[in-house]
This record gives C-alpha cells, sequence and structure tokens, in this order.
C-alpha cells in the first residue's frame, strides 16, 4: 500500500518539502495544512493551520496517516511533535523541548557554552538599566537578542548607544508582548552560511550548505526580509570549515541534546559565519531554513520518505541522503512595498519559453487566475554548471513572470562570482 504523508506548513519551504516527498515512489497520498496554490497541484491542501495541534491530530488520524512533516517552528513550539508521538503517530520534527534551541536564545547560548560550540561571547539580562550599563561600557556595535519567539523584536545591531536604550526600551520595558530577556553578545564579522542537516538524535546527515540574502535589494541594501534568495554550493566555504563546522556545530549540538535528555528528531539549522577566528554559530534554527531549502531539497536524489521516516523514528536511514551535487540558484519575487505594506491580488502569468522550477510562498487562485497574495510571492529554482550560469537562467527566468506588482534582487548569489 502506498504511504499517505501530512506536511504541516504553507510556504515556499513546504512546497520543496512537498516537492520532495512527491518523488517517492513509496507515497500514494500527499496532504498538505494549510498548503498554498502552488502545493496544491502535489497535495491535498487541508484547511487547517499549521498550530492547530488537536485538528492536525484528529486530521492525521481520521486519514491513517504514515508519516506527518512539519515545516514551521511555530507547530513545534506548540508541542505538535509531542502530542502525536504520545498517540502513537509518527512525526518529523523536535519535541517542544528540544525546539527550544531555537525558540529560547539564551537556552542556545548555554548548551553551545556548556558543550564547547564555538559561538560569540554573551551574558543575558531582564533588568534595563543593567543591560545599559553593560552595553555603554563595551564597544559598538552591540548586538541586542530578544529572547523567545520574537514578535517582530528579534535582533537589534546597534551602532550606538542611543540605538541599544531604544530598543532595549522596547526589549525590556515594554511589556505588550510579555516581560522579556535580552542576550547581549560580542559583534562578529563575516559571510553567514546555512548548515542543515537531518539528526535522528545520535546521528547527523549534512546537507548542501546554502546563503540566503536577507535584504530586499541588490548590494545587500534596504530593509531585513525572510529572505530574497538562496543559492548552493558556497565557494568562499572550503571542505575544512564544512568538515570543522560538522563536526564541532552540528554533530556537537546533537550530541549535547542527547545528554540534556532533549534528543533533536528533525533538522538543524545551523545559521553560521565563517570569522576571522574560524567558523561560529549566530543562531540556530529547528526547522528547514526558508528559502534555503528550496534549493537544496531539489539536489535530494534519495528517497525523500525514507529519509524522513528514520529520522522521525530515531533510526539510521538505509542509505545516507545522497545529493546530485548540482549549481543551483533560486530567486524570491516579492510584492512591491515588502517588507512594508503591499497590495495583493496581481495577476500572474508565466511567459512564453518559462522553464524553471517554481516554489509558490505568496499565491491564491482567484476566479481561475493565480495572483499575489503574500509579500514573498514565490521563487524560482535554476541549475546551472555552476552558481554563475545558475544565476543566469534564473534572472532569465524571473523576468519571464509576467505580474505588474512583483520585484526580485538580480545579484543572489554574488559572494560566488559575477
Ligand atoms: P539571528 O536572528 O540570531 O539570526 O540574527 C539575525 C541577524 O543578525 C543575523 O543573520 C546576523 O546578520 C546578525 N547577527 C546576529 N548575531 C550577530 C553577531 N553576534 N554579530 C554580528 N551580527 C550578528
Ligand atoms: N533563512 C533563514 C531562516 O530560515 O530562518
Amino acid at each position: 500500500m502506498g504511504k499517505k504523508v501530512l506536511v504541516v506548513g504553507g510556504g515556499g519551504r513546504c512546497h520543496a518539502i512537498v516537492d520532495a516527498i512527491s518523488r517517492s515512489e513509496q507515497v500514494e497520498q500527499i496532504f498538505c495544512a494549510p498548503g498554498n496554490a502552488g502545493i496544491a497541484a502535489l497535495a491535498t491542501c487541508v484547511p487547517l493551520k499549521d498550530t492547530d495541534v488537536d485538528g492536525l491530530l484528529a486530521f492525521a488520524k481520521s486519514e491513517n496517516i504514515d508519516l506527518t512533516v512539519v515545516g514551521p517552528e511555530s507547530s513545534l513550539a506548540a508541542g505538535i511533535a509531542d502530542v502525536f508521538r504520545a498517540n502513537g503517530l509518527r512525526i518529523f520534527g523536535h519535541s517542544q523541548a528540544a525546539a527550544r534551541i531555537e525558540t529560547s536564545k539564551e537556552f542556545a547560548k548555554e548548551i553551545m557554552l556548556k558543550y564547547g560550540v564555538p559561538t560569540a561571547q554573551y551574558t543575558a539580562f531582564e533588568s534595563y538599566e543593567a543591560a545599559v550599563e553593560f552595553v555603554a561600557a563595551r564597544p559598538f556595535p552591540a548586538v541586542l537578542k530578544y529572547d523567545g519567539l520574537a514578535a517582530g523584536k528579534g535582533v537589534v545591531i546597534a551602532q550606538d548607544l542611543d540605538e541599544a536604550k531604544e530598543a532595549l526600551k522596547d526589549m525590556l520595558l515594554d511589556d505588550r508582548f510579555g516581560k522579556g530577556r535580552v542576550v547581549i553578545e560580542d559583534y562578529l564579522e563575516g559571510p553567514e552560511f546555512s548548515f542543515m542537516c537531518f539528526v535522528n538524535g545520535h546521528d547527523v546527515y549534512p546537507m548542501p550548505l546554502a546563503q540566503d540574502h536577507k535584504r530586499a535589494f541588490d548590494g545587500d541594501k534596504g530593509p531585513n526580509t525572510g529572505g530574497m534568495g538562496a543559492y548552493s554550493p558556497l565557494p568562499f566555504i572550503t571542505p575544512e570549515d564544512e568538515a570543522f563546522a560538522l563536526e564541532n556545530v552540528l554533530q556537537r549540538t546533537a550530541d549535547a541534546m542527547v545528554a540534556e535528555g532533549k534528543p533533536l528528531t528533525g533538522v538543524l539549522y545551523g545559521g553560521l559565519m565563517k570569522t576571522a577566528q574560524g567558523v561560529k554559530v549566530i543562531e540556530f534554527n529547528c526547522r528547514f531554513g526558508d528559502p534555503e531549502t528550496e534549493v537544496v531539497l531539489p539536489l535530494l536524489e534519495s528517497d525523500a520518505y525514507d529519509i524522513f521516516s528514520a529520522i522521525a523514528d530515531g533510526t539510521k536511514p538505509a542509505t545516507a541522503p545522497k545529493w546530485s551535487g548540482e549549481s543551483i540558484l533560486g530567486i524570491v519575487l516579492a510584492s512591491k512595498g515588502y517588507p512594508g505594506s503591499y497590495e495583493k491580488g496581481a495577476e500572474i502569468v508565466f511567459g512564453e519559453g518559462f522553464d524553471a522550477k517554481v516554489y509558490h510562498m505568496g499565491t491564491a487562485l482567484k476566479d481561475g487566475k493565480l495572483v499575489t497574495s503574500g509579500g514573498r510571492v514565490m521563487m524560482v529554482v535554476c541549475t546551472g554548471k555552476d552558481v554563475i550560469e545558475a544565476r543566469a537562467h534564473a534572472n532569465a527566468s524571473a523576468d519571464k513572470v509576467l505580474c505588474d506588482n512583483l520585484f526580485h534582487r538580480k545579484d543572489i548569489g554574488w559572494q560566488a562570482g559575477k
């Protein structure tokens, strides 16, 4: 009997997950909650929110789902993996306790310090006065991180004391989101990159390296976004850097989480920086990165159902995941105005000769037409003999997406050369 899989989530990352699972010959039917207009071509979309754990559980039971694969951290933070496992259902994703590696910056820092995972030095504060005094006595820029799922506060790199005070006031004195804590850490410099792996508790299976582009416009200018493009491989990361990070960051953190009684069973995402003093961790995520997943999972040659199943069960896949090794690059098409306010509902048409892979992020079907329905709308993904060729193909493809309310960066992958 073919397998039935439920994928939880709805953005471009989930489209890439669904796409990878759909290539498995064992899989008969895929459901995606809530899914999106692009995912609907491969899966049956189910109108349940990714944090509706009870609703998702009832659905998985009623459909006899063989395996559930979780996209976003919000579902893991809501305890979906704990609840599914307690009900005897197989799920790819970490327990709520293990997900703290992402959901609490301070927890992540404590683990790194205790187990010697390289990262910036830090100190945590609850008092505004103490935090200001600490920052004032140190060199700028100061890195201020709100502890907890950020509610839009996140990370502030303050260039001077006034900026730092403003941010600390927002993080520590404004209690609209509940009383916060702040982690203040050393400022690191160097190119950032994403190193994701599958973890079944003890064993770590690395994925190809990728790099995200956070700023809205070419030249890494403009406001921060959810990510405007990604590519792989990364020529500026040496095999030695990669081996170092695999051993000292990913494997060490997986071991640490086992030792702490919070084994990881899903994806560990290392947001890393290559500094003059070596590779260091900027942040961990407990899930696939977005938009990195859209350029990583297309390279998976192994059966995705086998891999996700083994990880969910805490066992070794029959063979380690195999990757094609191709160069790949994806460009996000975003609504004009994003990450600020933008209009929805603009029609999207694929022009003559369009031949790229497309992952939908924020699209909808309206009267049979594909329209924009989010800030980031879709990602076009192309391979090539190198990153430069993949970029040329992706840019040409992005230009063939006809819509009068979209923009995109043209310089994704600039660190791999022009
Ligand atoms: P995070 O949410 O922790 O990933 O931080 C968001 C962004 O802030 C990162 O992608 C970095 O660009 C920057 N950042 C975070 N921590 C540091 C640090 N210690 N030094 C320099 N930049 C940082
Ligand atoms: N690309 C960054 C993230 O997924 O958080």
